[in-house]
Formats: C-alpha cells, sequence, structure tokens
C-alpha cells in the first residue's frame, strides 16, 4: 500500500498567503498542514509516499518536509507541471504509484487523527476498486456528493448538485486499486478544465466496478479557505495541546491560564495568556492578552495588543492595536502597528487578495 498526497494545487482561496508560500505549510497550532496528513499515513503504517508538488512552492515544501526520516517514513516528491486536477495528479504520479493499490489524500485537509487505519482495514479487507469516504455536512450544493444505496454502495457522484441527492459529501481520502488508471485515461477534462477524479470513479461506477463508501464520524476539514483553518487551528488546539513546562522562557508579572505551550527563548512581560494557546520560539510578548485558540509562529513580537482565535505566522510584529483581533490569519513578517503621529487616520500597505475587517 503507497500514498499520495497532494500538495500542488493553484491555493487561490487563500490567497495572499499562498502568494508566497504553499497552502499546506501554512500552520495550524505551529505544525504545517501537511504533516498532519503524513503523520496520520505513517500512524496507518503506510511509509511509502508519495507527494505531488507543484513548479511555485514544490521547492519549499521539499525543503521543509524533507525525505520523509522525522516521520519514519519515504518520501518521494512528483512534479505536477500545471495544476490540471485531482486525477491528472494521479496521472503524473503514475510511475511512483505503479501496480499498487495506494490512498490519495488532499494535503490541506485534515481528518480527525486515528480514523485513517479504520477504512484501511475495510478497504484491504475487501476487494474493492475504490473506496471512498463521505461526510454529512449542512450545504451539500457546495461539495462533491455521492448517492449511496443501503449496503454501502456508490450509484452516483455529482459534484456540486443543484438539488442534492444526500447530505454526503466526498471527503478528501480515497482509496484506490491500480484500476483507477484505466479510468483516468479514459475521461476528459471537465467544462473548468481540469481532469476529475469525480469523472474517473463515476468511470469505475458505470463499468461495473466495486465501489464503496465509508462514513467519517469525525470531524474532517478543508483548511483552505480561511474560516476553515481558523477552526482546523480551534479543534486541533482543543483536542491535543498540552501544556509543557520549559526552563528556557522568561514570564514576568504574568498570568498564564489553562493549556498553554511556550517555545524556548520566548518571553512573556505584563501579560495574560488563556488556554489552549501555543506560543513558538523566540516569540517577545508585552502587556497583552492572548486569548483561548490562538496560535502563534517563532519570532513573533506582540506589543499592548489583545489578540484570540487566531493564527500568526512567524516573524509577524503587532503593537499598540486597541481593539483586540480575533478570527484573523496574519501572514508571515506582517506589521500591524499603531501610528504615533497625526492625523488620526488608518494607514495601509496591503497586498492583492488581503481581507480587512473594520468597524
Ligand atoms: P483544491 O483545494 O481543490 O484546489 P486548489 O489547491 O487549486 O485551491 P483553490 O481552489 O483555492 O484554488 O485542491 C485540493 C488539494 O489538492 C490541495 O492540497 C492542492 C492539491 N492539488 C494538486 O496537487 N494538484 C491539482 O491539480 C489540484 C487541482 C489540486
Amino acid at each position: 500500500m503507497k500514498a499520495l498526497i497532494l500538495s500542488g494545487g493553484k491555493g487561490t482561496r487563500l490567497r495572499p498567503l499562498t502568494y508566497t508560500g504553499a497552502k499546506q505549510l501554512v500552520p495550524v497550532a505551529n505544525k504545517p498542514i501537511l504533516w498532519y496528513g503524513i503523520e496520520e499515513m505513517v500512524a496507518a503504517g503506510i511509509t511509502d509516499i508519495g507527494i505531488v508538488i507543484n513548479p511555485e512552492t514544490g521547492e519549499e515544501v521539499q525543503a521543509k518536509t524533507g525525505n520523509g526520516d522525522r516521520f519514519g517514513a519515504n518520501i518521494t516528491y512528483i512534479l505536477q507541471h500545471t495544476p490540471a486536477g485531482l486525477a491528472h495528479a494521479v496521472k503524473v504520479a503514475l510511475p511512483f504509484l505503479g501496480e499498487s493499490p495506494f490512498v490519495m489524500y488532499l494535503g490541506d485537509n485534515l481528518i480527525q487523527q486515528g480514523d485513517l487505519s479504520y477504512f484501511l482495514r475495510k478497504f484491504s479487507a475487501q476487494e474493492q476498486d475504490a473506496l471512498i469516504l463521505l461526510r454529512t455536512v449542512e450545504n451539500p450544493s457546495a461539495f462533491g456528493v455521492a448517492r449511496v444505496d443501503e449496503t454501502g454502495r456508490v450509484l452516483e457522484l455529482i459534484e456540486k448538485p443543484v438539488i442534492p441527492p444526500s447530505n454526503l459529501a466526498l471527503v478528501g481520502v480515497y482509496f484506490f486499486s491500480p484500476v483507477i488508471h484505466t479510468a483516468i485515461a479514459n475521461i476528459q477534462p471537465s467544462a473548468r478544465g481540469e481532469l476529475e477524479i469525480t469523472d474517473a470513479i463515476q468511470y469505475l461506477i458505470n463499468q461495473q466496478q466495486q465501489v464503496t463508501a465509508c462514513q467519517l464520524e469525525g470531524w474532517w476539514l478543508d483548511t483552505g479557505k480561511k474560516d476553515d483553518l481558523l477552526e482546523a487551528n480551534r479543534l486541533i488546539l482543543d483536542t491535543y495541546l498540552v501544556s509543557s513546562p520549559n526552563s528556557q522562557q522568561v514570564y514576568q508579572n504574568s498570568q498564564i491560564a489553562g493549556r498553554v505551550q511556550i517555545g524556548s527563548h520566548s518571553q512573556v512581560i505584563n501579560s495574560t495568556i488563556r488556554g489552549p494557546v501555543i506560543i513558538g520560539d523566540n516569540c517577545y510578548l508585552e502587556n497583552c492578552f492572548i486569548g483561548p485558540y490562538t496560535s502563534i509562529g517563532n519570532h513573533v513580537e506582540l506589543i499592548e495588543s489583545d489578540i484570540e482565535h487566531s493564527v500568526v505566522l512567524e516573524n509577524a510584529k503587532i503593537s499598540g492595536i486597541r481593539q483586540r483581533i480575533i478570527d484573523s490569519v496574519i501572514g508571515q513578517r506582517a506589521k500591524l502597528t499603531l501610528a504615533e503621529h497625526r492625523p488620526q487616520a488608518f494607514r495601509f500597505l496591503i497586498g492583492d487578495d488581503c481581507h480587512i475587517e473594520l468597524m
């Protein structure tokens, strides 16, 4: 069994962060999203992992993630020159996949830890051509949706249906036998110009191949949008964060309550931190309130600021902001300050595709 993790794509929904980096490397609880997927594979016993990368961010993904040693895995990088669809990514990965069955996992998705082993056992136990995971959602029209019979056999897949036949959306985890390659060779690009994995699975269904579905009960998040990224951050901090005492930080006159992890050489002065909160290495916090569900990357400086339910990336600087910052993602090296001189006004240097909400 091999794994194929997709870490290419365009990342338009997470601009501007994706102008300068891969969305799969954006941290959730200070760990790149992609790494959760890799760890999930290894925990399920799959160590032969291919990662699909694109020409823009591939080098960064490779440099940061490495050859797999840190995960106990063997990682092969596969370059997809254009983001021509999920099925196109599988096509490009054919030399790596060969005749092996494999699990395909979208590198910007997160599923509750531990669930993958269960589905892998199900897939391996029965002679199946494809096993797809489904999750009930409130707005099925926004997803690929499956029509399934009472035995779990998939009858039809419909991309973003106007009248959804069920509320079961396709989760970004798929198990395939090598027969999927024949299906992909037989499909055409969709109206948006991509080779769609749903079309390849539909081809299998039409050819009377065994395609079954399992329902995921745990959580699943597609972190490709800001609010889902924040929700993933909340869930991971809520579920897995433990306080870790570390002698290499400095606290002065500060209150720390709940589960809080603070990295080495970070200083917390005259501040209140209310967990779950994770703070990276070499940060400087003075006169701040850090509220629940906040992740702060390495080398961040926060002065006279209140922040909660947010993700702050490495080397950002925030100072003197009088209003509390909530539900925010602050990019690497971003600066947010209060001007000292008049006229009292907002002064911006905002990159393309930024989202700013003022009250
Ligand atoms: P998507 O989030 O569906 O697509 P995208 O990355 O192009 O993002 P957006 O819609 O915001 O523009 O992709 C799901 C995952 O699959 C993600 O990790 C990127 C990856 N992917 C590839 O590796 N190759 C591809 O051709 C596509 C379309 C996606």
